[in-house]
């Protein structure tokens, strides 16, 4: 695992958007592995201006996203595929053919899962998942207690995301109680795993994730397992972290990273 500790969310979102623009254009058939939610927001806010402004081309990326609720249909604004159509891909030109989201409307779920999860191994897999993280540890809806070897599929809230995640649907009592999600070894076949936390409230569960022992009550420990892992945090979500100085020298010091610091 790599840390990158920047100086605020601006730094974390550019940082960010620029890895993934480097490896689309080094691959323009790249399969990018996508999160929703607020952390998500700047990434895709940037990645949508080097679409315009450096013509950053989508057009054979393929793409795959960590979940989506149970029983919300594409067309309903609260859902992640509606998120996603409006926040990044009616912005930039991917083919939305290439794009794809479990689909929590299934008659079967189960067998939704195992489409999925087929649909990426057909694609020849993920080569760069983004990542966020949840109060509760959670990558995905991979909430406390998932398998660390999980695949896709249904899994249960915790009160810890309905809460995070009420205000998205004017409070819990109408929130979606199930989501499908990847499951954490779906996300370890990943060939590139990039993880992203911002602001005070999630500095304490990264620092459990990513300096703490690997246990199934914090899925995102299990990255640790992961052989290409960056975490790329704010001061503020790295504030507890022990190691933060060797990270900070690390960044500022090994070759990989030079275009970066600039
Ligand atoms: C959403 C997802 C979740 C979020 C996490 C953090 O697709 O996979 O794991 O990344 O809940 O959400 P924010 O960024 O809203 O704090």
């Amino acid at each position: 695992m790599e840390v990158i500790i920047r100086p605020d969310e601006d730094a974390v979102a550019e940082l960010v958007a620029r890895m993934i623009a480097k490896e689309l254009r080094a691959n323009p058939h790249l399969v990018l592995g996508l999160a929703t939610g607020r952390t998500m927001e700047s990434v895709y806010a940037r990645l949508v201006l080097m679409h315009r402004q450096e013509q950053l081309d989508f057009s054979l990326c393929r793409t795959f996203n960590l979940d989506e609720y149970v029983g919300l249909s594409p067309d309903d604004p609260r859902s992640y595929r509606h998120w996603m159509n409006r926040t990044l891909f009616q912005q930039v030109n991917i083919d939305l053919r290439n794009t794809h989201l479990p689909n929590g409307q299934a008659a079967d779920l189960e067998a939704e899962c195992a489409r999925y999860e087929r649909a990426i191994s057909r694609s020849g897999g993920i080569d760069l998942q983004l990542l966020g993280i949840g109060r509760d540890g959670h990558i995905g809806f991979n909430e406390p207690l998932s398998a660390l070897r999980s695949l896709t599929r249904v899994k249960a809230l915790t009160p810890a995301t309905l809460a995070q995640n009420a205000p998205y649907f004017g409070g819990v009592e109408g929130m979606p109680r199930r989501a499908i999600t990847m499951g954490v070894g779906t996300i370890l076949e990943c060939r590139r795993c990039v993880l992203l936390a911002t602001g005070p409230d999630k500095a304490g569960i990264v620092t459990k994730a990513v300096e703490g022992p690997i246990t199934a009550m914090v899925s995102a420990t299990a990255l640790q397992l992961h052989p290409r892992c960056t975490v790329v945090v704010d001061e503020e979500a790295g504030s507890q972290l022990q190691g933060a100085d060797y990270y900070r020298w690390i960044f500022a010091n090994e070759p990989e990273w030079e275009d970066y610091r600039k």
